[in-house]
């Protein structure tokens, strides 16, 4: 348990042992204690989630698993905000590809990049549950609707390259 202790803060420990006491398996914290590192590291390395496995006794194969299914666990470091874009059907066949090609133009990024300054990181994800609000993106924890891309002011004009 000393590498966990290591790696993990106590505040880290603490927030999952909390998740752990409320459900009959500590393996079922593995979302919750995944959510509680990024929210104080931005993003999961390899050291971390072994860290985490540990602590819910589990495999870090197995957790890495569940990281890498649910795409809200960034397992690279990941820019001040990270914009996520839905590309799911109803998004599509309302203009996400266009305004996708905005954002891109405006930061200067593709899909997986963060920007130079570290301000932005852009990320494709399926459906956002809004579809009839299309199409849609999260920035940071705000959602954002009826997406124009001739209109991005959701964007700070100094994150932007312009
Ligand atoms: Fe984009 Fe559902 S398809 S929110």
């Amino acid at each position: 348990m000393s590498d966990v202790i290591a790696t993990l803060s106590p505040e880290e420990i603490s927030e999952i042992e909390h998740e752990i006491a409320l459900i009959p398996r500590r393996d079922g914290a593995a979302i919750d204690a995944l959510l509680i590192v990024q929210k104080h590291r931005g993003w999961v390395s390899d050291e971390s989630l072994r860290a985490i496995a540990r602590l819910l006794e589990m495999s870090a194969e197995e957790l890495d698993g569940i990281a890498t299914f649910y795409n809200l666990i960034f397992r690279k470091p990941v820019g001040e905000q990270v914009i996520l874009l839905c590309d799911s059907v109803s998004c599509w066949l309302r203009g996400c590809e266009q305004v996708k090609a905005r954002l891109s133009e405006r930061l200067g990024i593709g899909y997986g990049e963060t920007t130079a300054d570290g301000r932005y990181t852009l990320l494709p994800v399926p459906c956002l549950g809004a579809c009839d609000r299309a199409p849609v993106m999260m920035v940071g924890d705000e959602l954002h609707t009826h997406l124009d891309e001739t209109d991005l002011s959701v964007l700070s004009p100094e994150g932007a390259a312009s």
